[in-house]
């Protein structure tokens, strides 16, 4: 018998989902196409109502860490800034920074100056400059700059990251009703990203039974869909990271 080594889940999900895998450009920002059609062949802002929702990421806040607006925010990946309007709404200082100037350039003029065309991998901001980073850019970078990305969300945040990018082992319905692997470079278990986030510094920050089942708890009630998101309760460790506070 020869060796037959079983895929794994990236290896089955890419070959489940290659219709959905363009042929990326090397480095540089995802295509303009992108948003476009970003979901259900409709542009960003036409799902944007439907697909963001920033109680849900200002609740998960609350309970991981403890903190209530306000506080500054940073969204990695922030696209046109219409996510800073909606932070606003429950009084979070948010900032964005965006690395495709085609939707960037659709910025409203009253988030111009908090939504910068830049990169992540290296911003203009200060150290510890936000108390929290919403991240969701890192899969559409390609792997080798993933460790420079990581160290520059590390540099500039004060408490802690929700990372929210796609990951290969999302139900298989989300993934394929979303079409969420259109422009990724990077495909990635959520464990893969959270090594990745520990590597570079970054502490699990869900450790405590109860504040998982607290964490689950908010995903099921505002998952509106039919499908969950996240396969199981165990996977929602993996997208929040503190930054150990020295001293
Ligand atoms: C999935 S979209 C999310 C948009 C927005 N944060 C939201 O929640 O609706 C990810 C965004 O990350 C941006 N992005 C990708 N690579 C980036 C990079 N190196 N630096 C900054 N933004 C980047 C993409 O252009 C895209 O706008």
């Amino acid at each position: 018998m020869g060796d037959v080594k079983t895929p794994s889940i990236t290896e089955m999900r890419k070959r489940k989902f290659a219709h959905q895998i363009e042929v990326a450009n090397e480095g540089g920002a995802v295509a303009d196409s992108f948003f476009e059609k970003y979901s259900y062949n409709q542009s960003y802002e036409d799902v944007f109502q439907d697909a963001f929702n920033g109680n849900y990421l200002v609740d998960l806040i609350e309970a991981v860490w403890g903190a209530q607006p306000p506080y500054r925010l940073l969204d990695c990946g922030s696209a046109n800034g219409l996510t800073l309007e909606q932070f606003d709404k429950l009084g979070v200082e948010a900032w964005g920074i965006e690395n495709n100037a085609h939707i960037h350039s659709k910025t409203p003029e009253k988030w111009r100056e908090r939504n910068l065309l830049g990169d992540v991998c290296k911003m203009p901001f200060e150290d510890e400059a936000f108390d929290f980073l919403y991240v969701t850019c890192l899969p559409h970078l390609s792997e080798e700059i993933i460790g420079q990305a990581i160290k520059e969300l590390f540099r500039v945040c004060r408490v802690g990251v929700l990372l929210q990018g796609v990951t290969t082992d999302m139900t298989e319905e989300v993934i394929e009703d979303y079409e969420l692997f259109k422009g990724l470079r990077t495909f990635w278990t959520c464990s893969e990203w959270s090594d990745a986030m520990v590597c570079a510094g970054f502490k699990l920050a869900v450790s405590d039974p109860v504040l998982l089942d607290e964490v689950w708890r908010i995903e099921q009630e505002t998952d509106e869909d039919d499908w969950n998101w996240y396969p199981n309760k165990e996977t929602m460790r993996y997208h929040f990271f503190s930054k150990p506070q020295i001293g």
